[in-house]
């Protein structure tokens, strides 16, 4: 009853801390194309983000066609969302597109086996942080908050008791430039496989606070991994999913789209800056729309 009342004053937070900041509906891709290995729990995940979404402002559209990925269909989104995706689910067309909108400021969010996709797309490794290795069997584990300041984890407890795969990767996402936040108790599950150096503490849960996958000259919006989300049960957690929308609203939060910088060139062309003229009667002559 404890732990479920923090979870609701945890939502009340983030809730109150969203809508402040997002004047209007934020936009959000979810893309679940899957070319390997495919998750049962993708429905469940879809279902409990897409009804949970417009109490954080966010309007979640989904697909699994690859023909979406246009300069012009991704502009409109806030952030892009790879749900357990594995395999090649992109061909070259779409990679280019895809880097187009993250050198144009598009922000990132990767969940689970989103790092088990595109693994020869060098800037898709960076943008997710890190691709994923192997896992031992569910089981029961202990994930450590490592950043309780990030608003993903800041109501989780110190030392969260979750029923997932703990994944390792082929390498350490600190190296770079990602911040871990939550880290696999290697103690409180076995795991018989030969590790990577993928750095200590265990890396779990992360965030890029400009995103790796831009190239050179671009201009990087934010990333957030997680790697739990396994399974149905998971996904019909509140405390999980406050896990993922505060990773999902943290990311929105980056100066790079429309609705902070109105001279960005990705994001819901409906909110803030794209329309100030309408919250402030003032600036109506000044306000350029530049959606052309
Ligand atoms: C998870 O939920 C989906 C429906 O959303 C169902 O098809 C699937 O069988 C469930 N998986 C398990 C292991 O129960
Ligand atoms: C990725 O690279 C590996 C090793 O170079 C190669 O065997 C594999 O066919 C490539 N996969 C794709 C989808 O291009
Ligand atoms: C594993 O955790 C789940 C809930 O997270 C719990 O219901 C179950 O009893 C636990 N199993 C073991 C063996 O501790
Ligand atoms: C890690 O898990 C072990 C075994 O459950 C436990 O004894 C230890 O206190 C845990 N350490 C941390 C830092 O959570
Ligand atoms: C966004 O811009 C505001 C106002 O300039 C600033 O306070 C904030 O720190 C910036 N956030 C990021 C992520 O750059
Ligand atoms: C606003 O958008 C422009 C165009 O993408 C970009 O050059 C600039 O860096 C952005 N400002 C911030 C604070 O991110
Ligand atoms: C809206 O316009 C005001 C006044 O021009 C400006 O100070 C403010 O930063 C703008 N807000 C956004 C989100 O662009």
């Amino acid at each position: 009853m404890l732990k479920n009342a923090r979870v609701a004053i945890g939502l009340l937070l983030l809730f109150s801390f969203t809508t402040s900041s997002l004047a209007t509906t934020a936009k959000v891709l979810i893309y679940s194309a899957t070319a390997d290995f495919r998750h049962d729990s993708i429905p469940t995940a879809i279902q409990a983000l897409q009804s949970q979404g417009s109490s954080f402002g966010i309007q979640f559209e989904n697909t699994e066609d690859k023909s979406q990925f246009t300069d012009q269909n991704l502009a409109q989104y806030d952030a892009l969302l790879f749900l357990d995706n594995t395999g090649e689910v992109l061909d070259d067309g779409g990679k280019t597109a895809f880097q187009n909108y993250l050198n144009l400021g598009g922000n990132f969010v990767g969940i689970h086996a989103a790092s088990d996709c595109l693994r020869n797309t060098t800037f898709y490794g960076h943008e997710v942080g890190a691709f994923f290795d192997y896992h031992p069997a569910l089981q029961n584990a202990t994930v450590d908050v490592i950043d309780a300041s990030h608003p993903s984890t800041s109501m989780l407890p110190a030392q969260w008791h979750v029923q997932d795969e703990m994944y390792n990767f082929k390498s350490d996402p600190r190296a770079i430039g990602a911040t871990v936040i939550l880290s696999a108790n290697e103690s409180s599950y076995v795991d018989t496989g030969t590790r990577q150096d993928q750095g200590t503490p265990h890396p779990t849960a992360w965030f890029q606070e400009r995103g790796a996958g831009v190239d050179g000259n671009g201009t990087p919006g934010r990333s957030f991994y997680t790697s739990l989300g396994h399974l149905n049960e998971t996904w019909q957690d509140d405390l999980f999913l406050a896990h993922v929308f505060g990773g999902i609203t943290w990311a929105l939060q980056a100066n790079t789209t429309l609705a902070f910088n109105s001279s960005a060139q990705v994001g819901n062309p409906s909110s803030a800056s794209a329309s100030n003229s309408t919250s402030s009667p003032s600036s109506t002559s000044a306000a350029p729309s530049s959606s052309s």
